[in-house]
């Protein structure tokens, strides 16, 4: 089938370009990008986009979808029809499933589940550690040839310096990232929520910002030490954007993420110890919710992903100091993350890399631009239309969400994969 998307602005980092365009898709390929009105629309599934963005498709690049093991809580199919629903149309996959990603055969189940689901494309992550318990390396040249684009144990640090350092070096033979869950278990012990004056006047054991920082600062050391690629998953401190943007400053190749919450909420959220707002890492102060935003404005940050962590109420309704750690992001990432952009913290064109063409690019995919000849994953997004959060109305299994309720500015409307629409609202 042959689409042909007019009138809407299009929005592509990959190509600077900021223009309207009309964009036309043949099968699962982009063919053409030109000035409105200039391709025929003769024989041809016509969809307006005026007054709407048209952009590369959104990639999440830390999402858990919990298949293998813990079906209840999301599947395969329910996560990339979330993630289709949000404006996603690939994801990365997390593998701290049960069993671990950590060897051919789970990579390739996820791909298989995923075909199977038409939804989302998903991009499994294959584990550090064998079981992801820090002892031994997995195979890296068998996940990554069954499809594995970035490796990690995230859920847990890498504790054993050593075993990062040859994991830095033993990942580069095979061109995979290194994605660092960043945390000294020592220091944040059992904590619950941040350290400082929430944590205080609750009566919860705090996690100091430092916890992160240093485990951050030794990763940091020993890509230096490798020339390892590494990228640091959900930066939660000034702290650490700061460490981030020092390292890059001196040339490491390094890149890090944060996730909507870390920008959109405080440890304030936690007052009413609504469990949906327990994440690890926790949420901070409104002194580093501004730094993540100047981090991602500045590039300290490449990328937003909401790590998309589903539990039941079966792990979160309980004591706070019971409930399982995570929220889920998927089908609020863009309307949170736009409202960087209807603040003037971000330019559209500087969103738009952030949840596309920068996860493209850090995990070699194949997405992240509209350039003739790329893949026909396409978001169209409006970035002026109210709607208010409903949990209910998620495709998501978990309805694990803070932000219940919320009124939000935008969202994606269309989602097209290969060339395919995926999602309609
Ligand atoms: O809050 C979290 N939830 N943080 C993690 O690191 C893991 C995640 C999960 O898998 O539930
Ligand atoms: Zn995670």
């Amino acid at each position: 089938m042959s689409l042909l998307i007019t009138g809407g602005l299009v929005v592509d980092p990959a190509q600077d370009l900021e223009a309207p365009q009309d964009l036309l898709i043949d099968g699962a390929k982009i063919t053409a990008l030109a000035p409105p009105g200039t391709i025929p629309p003769e024989g041809r599934r016509v969809i307006s986009a005026k007054g709407l963005v048209v952009a590369p498709g959104l990639i999440d690049m830390h999402v858990h979808l919990r298949e293998p093991g813990e079906e209840y809580k999301e599947t395969i199919l329910t996560g990339a029809q979330a993630a289709a629903r949000g404006g996603f149309t690939g994801v990365a996959a997390m593998p701290n499933t049960r069993p671990v990603n950590d060897n051919a055969a789970v990579t390739r189940f996820i791909l298989e589940a995923a075909k199977k689901a038409g939804a989302a494309r998903v991009y499994p992550v294959g584990a550090i550690s064998v079981g992801s318990k820090g002892e031994a390396l997995c195979e890296y040249g068998d996940l990554k040839e069954a499809g594995a684009v970035a490796l990690s144990d995230d859920g847990r640090p890498v504790t054993n310096s050593l075993l990062m350092r040859r994991a830095l070096e033993y990942a580069q033979v095979f061109d995979l990232p290194l994605i660092s869950h960043a945390e000294d278990l020592a220091l944040r012990a059992d904590g619950l929520i941040h350290e400082a004056l929430v944590s205080l006047e609750l009566g919860l054991r705090g996690i100091p910002a430092a916890a992160e920082e240093i485990a951050i600062f030794r990763d940091l050391t020993l890509a230096g030490l490798t020339k390892g690629r590494l990228h640091i998953a959900h930066v939660s401190t000034a702290g650490s954007v700061d460490l981030i943007r020092r390292a890059k400053a001196q040339g490491l190749k390094v890149t890090a993420e944060t996730a909507p919450h870390y920008f959109t909420l405080t440890d304030e959220a936690v007052r009413d110890y609504d469990t949906n707002a327990k994440v690890n890492p926790p949420l901070r102060t409104a002194a580093d919710v501004a730094a993540i935003k100047a981090g991602l404005a500045d590039g300290a940050l490449d990328a937003i992903a909401c790590d998309h962590a589903p539990h039941t109420p079966l792990e979160k309704d309980l004591e706070f100091e019971a409930a399982a750690f995570g929220l889920i992001g998927l089908e609020t990432s863009l309307g949170l993350s736009l409202k960087l952009v209807h603040e003037g913290v971000l330019t559209l064109s500087q969103l738009i890399a952030l949840m596309s063409t920068h996860p493209a690019r850090i995990l070699g995919l194949p997405g992240g631009s509209l350039a003739p000849g790329a893949l026909a994953d396409v978001t169209l997004i409006d970035p002026h239309r109210a709607w208010t959060v409903d949990i209910q109305s998620f495709a998501s299994k978990s309805r694990n969400c803070p932000f219940n309720g919320w009124n939000l500015k935008g969202r994606a409307v269309m989602t097209i994969i290969g060339g395919k629409i995926a999602g309609v609202k």
